[in-house]
Formats: structure tokens, C-alpha cells, sequence
């Protein structure tokens, strides 16, 4: 099921609203971190400037298959091998990874799903111990350009006590400037 709120404007306005090589650092992806998982990759945007930085491998996961395409198609003209970049509906069927088995999970713009929980503990369950979930989302503040509705736009404190409910620890939170918070927390 695609995450409500979730279709994407068209990539020049929505790479306007981010400088992803800054971001990806802020929020602790750099060469010290092996394998990723993204849920809902859209366009890439911060896929490519990951697999860029990292050792191992991303998975970048996505309900639509012209995101995939333009993912791939990004992947391939940066000439980079280590971007997997598949289709698939990760809410009905999860990201099918072993337990335990990569270093980062990043959610980025997509937290404010009907089923946060789900979502999280699939997280969990794929992470090893002491690796790291990333969650990036609009800030609360209906003066945004973008973002989704503020009714269902989770603030970073409720992103924090979803995170601890399933299991994670020592949140850290960042200003994304102009619009957007992070998060980085512990398995
Ligand atoms: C708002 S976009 C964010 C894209 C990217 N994370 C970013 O921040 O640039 C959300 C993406 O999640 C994808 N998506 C929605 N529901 C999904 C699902 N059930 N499984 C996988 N991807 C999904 C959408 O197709 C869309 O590309």
C-alpha cells in the first residue's frame, strides 16, 4: 500500500529543497558505514550521494517504478555498482533482509505512514546491533513549501517515542535547514 501523502512533485522542485552531500554527513552516513537500507527512495536524491560515501552496498526500495528507473538510471551514469535499487511495497512485504544483517536505515520523508510502528520495528529487526536509523522529515510548520498535511506530519518528539517503543536509544537531533529536522538514533 503506498504511504498516504507520499506522491512526489516533479524532481527540479523537489531537489531545491535539500542539499543531500550536506545532509547525508550531518546525519552520520560516511565511509565508516558498511551496508543501507532506504525505504522509499523517490528519485535518488539522497541514494546517489550515499552510495557514494559509503564501504558496502544501499538497498533503495520504492513502490513506483519510474523512481526505481530514474534511481537506476542515476546509479548507472555516476558509474557506481554498490545501489540495488528495487521495487517493492515494503509495508505489505517488508524489505525481505535478513535479521541483523545491514548498518543504517534511513527514513527519510516517510514517517508519516498510517502504521509508524511497522515500519520502525522492520527497521529493528534488520539492523545489527549498534547501527543506526536515520529519520529526516519536514518540519512542523504549516509554513513549509512542501510536505504532508499537518494533521498527519509527525513532530520530531512523537518520531522519537515511536523509535524507543520498538527498541532504540540515544536519539540525537539536527536542523536540517531550511525545512527539515533529523534524527539518528541506536539499535
Ligand atoms: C515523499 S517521497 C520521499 C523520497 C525520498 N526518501 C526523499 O526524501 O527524497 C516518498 C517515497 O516513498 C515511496 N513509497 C510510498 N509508499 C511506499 C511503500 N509502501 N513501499 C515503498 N515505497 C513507498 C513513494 O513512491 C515515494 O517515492
Amino acid at each position: 500500500m503506498k504511504v498516504r501523502e507520499s506522491g512526489m512533485p516533479d524532481r527540479g522542485m523537489w531537489e531545491k529543497f535539500f542539499d543531500p552531500c550536506k545532509i547525508i554527513i550531518q546525519m552520520g552516513l560516511d565511509s565508516q558505514v558498511r551496508d543501507v537500507v532506504e525505504v522509499g527512495c523517490g528519485y535518488g536524491t539522497f541514494t546517489i550521494s550515499v552510495a557514494k560515501v559509503i564501504s558496502g552496498q544501499i538497498h533503495a526500495y520504492d513502490i513506483d517504478e519510474e523512481m526505481i528507473h530514474i534511481t537506476q538510471a542515476e546509479a548507472e551514469k555516476a558509474k557506481l555498482n554498490n545501489v540495488n535499487a528495487v521495487l517493492r511495497d515494503i509495508i505489505a512485504d517488508g524489505t525481505g533482509l535478513p535479521d541483523e544483517s545491514v548498518d543504517y536505515v534511513m527514513l527519510f520523508n516517510i514517517l508519516h505512514l498510517e502504521t509508524p510502528e511497522l515500519l520502525l520495528k522492520e527497521a529493528n529487526r534488520i539492523l545489527r546491533s549498534g547501527g543506526k536509523l536515520g529519520i529526516i522529515h519536514w518540519n512542523y510548520d504549516p509554513s513549509t513549501p512542501r510536505g504532508p498535511s499537518m494533521e498527519i506530519r509527525p513532530k520530531p518528539k512523537a518520531c522519537i517515542r515511536w523509535a524507543e517503543q520498538v527498541g532504540f536509544h540515544s536519539p540525537k537531533r539536527y536542523d536540517l535547514k531550511p525545512y527539515h529536522y533529523g534524527i539518528v538514533l541506536t539499535k
